[in-house]
């Protein structure tokens, strides 16, 4: 049998119409332990929250040092290792190609012959998502199949369709009778 003096104990008697019986007031005792409980569970999670912070904030650092350090490849002329397209640049007729992969062999580039002594080369991953740009040389110009987008050969530019960036320059250098590639050139913004 319970003590009805004792605070918190369940009070006996006849249940209420909503069917719940009336409690003493709770014992201040525990009520402060839960309270202390709250607290504590609390502060768990906002250490959890911070240390959370702490490796988001940790991990942006780091890949702050790894841009300044140049851990990730830039298209900056020069930074890459040269690659001989040709070694017979006169094999190349005029409006002619030659695809070839720079700087990496994920990296397909075409080199054109634009005239008889202008050569061109440019990444022919299409500035817009990323299709297989092609050479079209009746209409002089780089032509993206995937939404129609289209290039001028002589910088890259893009002139009609949805690209908005010019396709990568390759930097060429003539040695003797060979073309090589020898950095990738700058990026031209379009001026409209
Ligand atoms: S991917 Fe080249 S125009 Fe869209």
């Amino acid at each position: 049998m319970s003590d009805p003096t004792t605070p918190g104990t369940p009070v006996e008697g006849p249940r209420p119409p909503g069917g719940r019986r009336r409690t003493n007031p709770p014992d201040p005792a525990l009520v402060d332990e839960r309270i202390a409980r709250l607290a504590t569970d609390a502060l768990v999670t906002r250490r959890g929250y911070l240390r959370i912070l702490g490796v988001l904030s940790g991990g942006l650092a780091l890949g702050n040092v790894a841009v300044a350090a140049g851990a990730f490849r830039r298209r900056t002329e020069g930074a890459t290792e040269d690659l001989v397209i040709t070694e017979d640049a006169s094999a190349v007729p005029v409006g002619g190609e030659v695809r070839f992969n720079y700087p990496t062999d994920n990296d397909p580039a075409v080199l054109i012959r634009l005239d008889e002594d202008l050569f061109v080369a440019y990444s022919t991953v299409c500035t817009h998502l990323a299709c297989e740009v092609l050479w079209v040389p009746d209409d002089r110009e780089l032509f993206c199949p995937c939404h129609d987008g289209h290039f001028d050969p002589d910088d890259g530019a893009p002139t009609g369709g949805p690209p908005q960036r010019p396709l990568p320059e390759i930097v060429l250098e003539r040695q003797g009778d060979r073309i090589v590639a020898v950095g990738e050139g700058r990026i031209l913004e379009h001026e409209d």
